[in-house]
């Protein structure tokens, strides 16, 4: 499937539904570094490159679109279980954002691709739940540790937590990974390795293109003197994502980044021949991705820069939303129950309802379908599904 998305075009916007306009299997490689339900708001410190830019990691019910809750209960059992694991209602907020936007991505993947979410301790066990149930436990493929060894740790209370969590799962068996491009220089204190992985014996010299990297890497944290540093908060270094995109993509792949925050995956694709887009929803993130890709590229570089949500080009052949194939699919999957009131009906007592709003980047796909009664659709009428919910009961907010 070919992108609709011009590369190295950066969006300001909320992701979820600009990822909604991205043609299905047409992305090869996705790096997502979201926020990580830390209960921190950040901002840029003043007088640096990112001056203005914040971003709020603070999590209450209030954030969950009940549009997402009702998809999720209606079209993905497993993953439901997993949210609803969850311990408090913070985290069950953010799970929540975090897997609708997942889902996108899965959508969005070719079955050649892969991703890997970053993340921390804070949601880490839990988001390798909502991965196993998006992606399937067998595309598992590594739990990376980033280990940010020059940090120092002031806590009495724990060992110094000096590492973040990079998950990394292929779309299917048909995604590759460069194995021989993951290497790392010889330091003084390691032993030499052969390209085949054998250690420790002097009888072999060492392989000139470094020593094969495994699944902990030692990648300093951006310091205050580094050219590359633009002051926003959370950024990454360049070498970890070199790594990645070196790892599981190719020259001319399409690379995104949802969460791209400074630009940092996007500078990183660009300097290694990549396609990219990146999405984030400050303003700031998006002056910083043409400042940054200019000042390292050149000024000629053509950056499209983008605040409206995408049309997707691949639903050509799909029937209308209200075709009759739809419904008769639909009512055996609601065993013919209205998806508002739970009631049952017979099937020409029930209507097909868009779940997300065609608004708001919802297609007449068969996944953002439902049935409702006559008298639910007239309760909710052109409003969201989260005001039909709210008007139900159905959930507290
Ligand atoms: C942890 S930072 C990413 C930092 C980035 N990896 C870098 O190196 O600069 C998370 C980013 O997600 C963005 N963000 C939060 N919610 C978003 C949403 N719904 N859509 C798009 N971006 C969002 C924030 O503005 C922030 O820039």
């Amino acid at each position: 499937m070919t992108t609709n998305i011009k590369p190295k075009t950066v969006f300001t916007g909320d992701n979820l539904p600009i990822m909604r306009g991205i043609n299905s299997e047409s992305v090869d490689l996705i790096y997502l570094d979201p926020p990580f339900n830390s209960k921190t708001n950040y901002a840029a410190p003043i007088g640096s490159a990112a001056a203005g830019a914040e971003f709020k990691d603070t999590w209450t019910l209030s954030d969950v679109d009940n549009a997402w809750l009702d998809l999720i209960e209606t079209k993905y059992p497993a993953l439901n279980r997993v949210i609803h694991a969850a311990m408090t209602n913070s985290d069950k907020s953010y799970l929540i954002y975090m897997a609708v936007r997942l889902l996108e991505m899965h959508r969005i993947l070719k079955d050649t691709g892969a991703i890997y979410l970053h993340c921390d301790t804070t949601m880490s066990h839990y988001l390798k739940l909502v991965m196993d149930a998006v992606f399937g436990k067998g595309n598992f493929r590594n739990e990376v540790i980033w280990h940010y060894y020059n940090v120092a740790s002031t806590s009495r209370k724990f060992i110094g937590r000096k590492h973040d969590t990079i998950f990394f799962y292929a779309k299917s068996d048909a995604t590759s990974f460069n194995w021989d491009s993951m290497r790392e220089p010889y330091s003084s204190d390691s032993n030499w390795v052969k390209a085949s992985g054998s250690y420790g014996d002097a009888r072999y010299s060492p392989n000139e293109k470094g020593k094969l990297m495994h699944d902990v890497w030692r990648i300093p944290t951006i310091n205050n003197m580094a050219k590359e540093r633009t002051g926003y908060p959370t950024q990454k270094p360049l070498t970890l994502l070199a790594h990645i995109i070196k790892a599981s993509s190719n020259e001319g792949d399409v690379v995104l980044d949802p969460f791209c925050g400074c630009a940092t995956t996007c500078v990183a694709a660009d300097r290694l021949q990549r396609d990219w887009i990146g999405i984030d929803i400050s303003e700031k993130a998006a002056e910083l991705v043409v400042e940054r890709i200019k000042t390292d590229q050149g000024l000629f570089q053509e950056i499209i820069a983008r605040t409206d949500i995408p049309k997707r080009t691949d639903l050509g052949d799909i029937p209308r939303y209200n075709a009759p194939e739809n419904k008769t699919q639909l009512y055996g999957e609601q065993s013919g129950d209205c998806n508002g009131c739970g009631t049952h009906f017979q099937k020409q007592h029930l209507e097909v309802d868009h779940i997300i709003a065609k608004e708001v980047g919802g297609t007449d796909h068969i996944k953002n379908l439902q049935l409702l009664c006559s008298n639910c659709n007239r309760i909710k009428g052109e409003r969201g599904q989260e005001y039909l919910i709210s008007r139900l009961n159905k959930i507290e907010i």
